[in-house]
């Protein structure tokens, strides 16, 4: 016979693109060093791992040794960052990180990225050959160098793209979408008509902050993007749009710091939520938003809120 504890586990479980998750709550890429953690923590980490699922720190084809600093700026309600994508490239990853990550006790998720399709067809290709991988997030916040246009900011670049690398592997496909577009909705309909299986948003917002002290730019590339509390209401509405535009699952994403806030990202239309900037401020932020979420038993709504025609 089933137990109690048994049944409250399977019922707050969740299926997200055929992977089982213990719960709804994943990192947001880039936020949590899993690798640097388990050094500090040791295998308490993986005894008790704060995310249902680990999404890796995007990688490209090649290293990358991010900008230069200054690359992190403190706002009133969140941080700018313009760190860059540092990462070992493919070939260190699979050589160096995918064996620590493999060790995790919850599905794998890789991040990629790159300029061009023939390299973002590498990485997936590469990638998605490992067994250790549960699924693939395509970072298309990047430019295409043959036609100068950023990836994400176009239906049309998003449906070649996904046309492109959709026959390359059976796993998951997941698109991450930027939030500096007029109309998310219009990306996330044309990755879904290339064959992605999810969305996860919002990547952090373009902004910028001036040094009061020199009033020179704060970060050293000038500029950079907004995360945390802050960026939550944008997040919230264009989860809400590209959830009432698309039929498959979203991550939805930005200044999620507790349960409540949770609650309003399941509300809008997700079928998990990552915890970002939050990690920073408390490294178990992960397993508080999860517990605080699963104590506010949130009425997960048969369709999202409809859209007012303003
Ligand atoms: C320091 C930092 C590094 C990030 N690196 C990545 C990255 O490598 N790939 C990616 O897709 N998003 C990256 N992001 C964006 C986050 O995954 C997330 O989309 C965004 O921060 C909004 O969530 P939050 O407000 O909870 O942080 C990064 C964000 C921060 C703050």
């Amino acid at each position: 016979m089933i137990s109690a504890n048994e049944r409250e586990q399977s019922t707050w479980a969740v299926d997200f693109c055929g992977i089982s998750l213990a719960h709804p709550v994943v990192n947001a890429s880039g936020t949590y060093d899993a690798i640097a953690a388990r050094r500090v923590f040791g295998d308490a980490l993986l005894e008790d791992f704060p995310f249902s699922a680990f999404v890796s720190k995007t990688i490209t084809p090649e290293p990358r040794a991010g900008n230069a600093p200054r690359r992190i700026w403190e706002t009133p309600a969140g941080m700018l960052n313009s760190i860059g994508l540092p990462n070992k490239g493919l070939e260190g990853f699979l050589a160096e990180d995918l064996p620590q990550l493999a060790e995790l006790p919850v599905p794998l998720i890789v991040s990629v990225m790159a300029t061009g399709r023939p390299e973002f067809a590498r990485l997936v290709e590469a990638v998605g050959a490992r067994e250790e991988v549960a699924a693939i997030e395509l970072n298309i916040s990047c430019p295409n160098v043959l036609s100068g246009l950023i990836v994400g900011e176009q239906p049309s670049e998003t449906e070649a793209l996904m046309d492109a690398l959709r026959p390359l592997t059976g796993k998951p496909l997941i698109v991450k979408l930027t939030p500096n577009v007029s109309d998310p909705a219009a990306v996330a309909a044309a990755a879904e008509q290339g064959g992605a299986d999810a969305v996860s948003l919002i990547n952090t917002l373009k902004a910028s902050a001036f040094d009061p002290g020199t009033g020179e730019p704060a970060l050293a590339a000038g500029h950079g993007g907004l995360s945390g509390p802050a960026v939550r209401p944008v997040a919230l509405q264009q989860l809400r749009a590209v959830s009432a535009a698309t039929e498959i699952p979203a991550i939805g994403m930005g200044g999620i710091c507790n349960g409540a806030d949770a609650v309003e990202f399941i509300a809008a239309g997700a079928t998990l939520v990552a915890v970002g900037t939050e990690s920073f401020r408390d490294p178990r932020a992960g397993a508080r938003v999860a517990a605080e979420l699963r104590s506010a038993r949130p009425k997960r709504l048969a369709a999202p809120v409809p859209l007012d025609l303003e």
